[in-house]
């Protein structure tokens, strides 16, 4: 454990992100029918709950848990949308964000060893040389693929800075935390970022992993990067063996590394319509749609001039991107072609580079 607290007290990630901001009010049918909740899944937009007759502070805790982190992931509940057991959950207006990533790894059966004991993914599939890891076994979050060939990224070059998984409640990074005293040698940081608490760490090629937990109803202005205080998240731990990441964990954002900050702001705010959340200097910024602090970060501290790294590097292939409905993708794809970005005829799935070269596949929300 005292390892653990030394890291904390390190607190060596650098500042980034932007306190949280609400998105609206809008009751949520959970809450109401929260008593008949037993079972919670989610699957291509539908969220489906099956009724019981007594509840538990297990089915309690579900509830809460799933309100918390639809929403911190930039999803809503369509109100009134309750039937037959089931609730429909859709997305807020223009809300478009990283759903999962494509990770290239040089030796595929350590790295899902890497994810299954440490991180806590299951492999939903496994198939030559890829590998889909799920929190629930539906949803995959990180597919891993190990190239014929592959190679380090050289330093200075673009690409992946980390992924971000979101967990549902303070009570799961406490758990974590716990759960990676016998993992330690895989942590990279720890930090309390005001709007967050979060972890880091990095997989056996050295891409790198955020694991965090929002925090609600701070101030903009109090914004900014602490140690995280171990003994303070710990008070909050379940108590529960660590079994696996929680089955709710979402892609919450991701982070990149790129040539030039503001010509990558340009592209994630001109073309792809994300807004510009809070900038540091020229250096970093962060990016979000329907007020979420960030989906997107973006960063040169040593990528600045950089190019995008061979075909066979590790790190990042590609992102997938999800835009709330085909009306969006259309006026992406519009303003792609206008800017000379895209040739008019591109076939769907629709894959792009930023300036920076890292790969976005852009689909329309199931
Ligand atoms: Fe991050």
């Amino acid at each position: 454990m005292s390892d653990l607290l030394n890291l904390s007290q390190r607190g060596s990630h650098p500042l980034y992100g932007t306190p949280f901001v609400a998105h609206g009010t809008s009751p949520c049918p959970l809450r109401r029918i929260s008593v008949n909740i037993v079972e919670i899944h989610y699957h291509q937009g539908i969220l489906t709950v099956a009724p019981s007759k007594s509840i538990t502070n297990e089915d309690m805790n579900k509830s809460r848990r799933y309100q918390q982190v639809s929403k911190d992931s930039g999803n809503s509940i369509e109100t009134g949308s309750i039937r037959k057991g089931r609730v429909y959950m859709t997305n807020n207006k223009n809300v478009t964000k990283v759903r999962r990533v494509v990770l290239m790894v040089s030796d595929l059966n350590r790295s899902i060893k890497f994810y299954e004991e440490v991180i806590g993914l299951k492999t939903r599939k496994n198939e030559k040389n890829r590998a889909y890891l799920s929190p629930d076994g539906i949803r995959d979050l990180i597919i891993l693929y190990q190239p014929e060939n592959p190679e380090p990224a050289p330093a200075g070059s673009t690409g992946l800075f980390h992924i971000a998984l979101l967990l549902p409640a303070r009570e799961d990074l406490a758990d974590l935390w716990l759960h990676l005293k016998e993992h330690s040698r895989w942590l990279a940081g720890a930090s309390d970022h005001s709007v967050s608490e979060a972890i880091y760490l990095e997989d056996p090629d050295g891409n790198g992993i955020e694991i965090y937990a929002d925090r609600k109803g701070v101030p903009v202005k109090e914004m900014g990067t602490e140690r995280l205080q171990v003994e303070e998240l710990l008070q909050h731990a379940t108590g529960n063996p660590w079994k696996s990441i929680p089955k709710e964990t979402v892609m919450g954002h991701i982070h990149l590394k790129v040539r030039d900050v503001p010509e990558a702001v340009e592209f994630y705010r001109d073309y792809l319509g994300f807004d510009l959340m809070a900038k540091m200097g020229n250096h970093a910024a962060f990016m979000s749609t329907g007020g979420y602090h960030h989906h997107i970060g973006l960063n040169s501290w040593n990528s600045l001039g950089g190019k995008k790294p061979g075909e066979n590097a590790t790190g990042l292939d590609r992102a997938l991107i999800v835009v709330p409905d085909r009306n969006t993708l259309e006026a992406i794809k519009r303003r792609l072609v206008e800017g000379e970005k895209l040739i008019e005829d591109t076939q769907e799935p629709l894959i792009i580079e930023d300036p920076s070269g890292n790969t976005l596949q852009l689909v329309v929300e199931e």
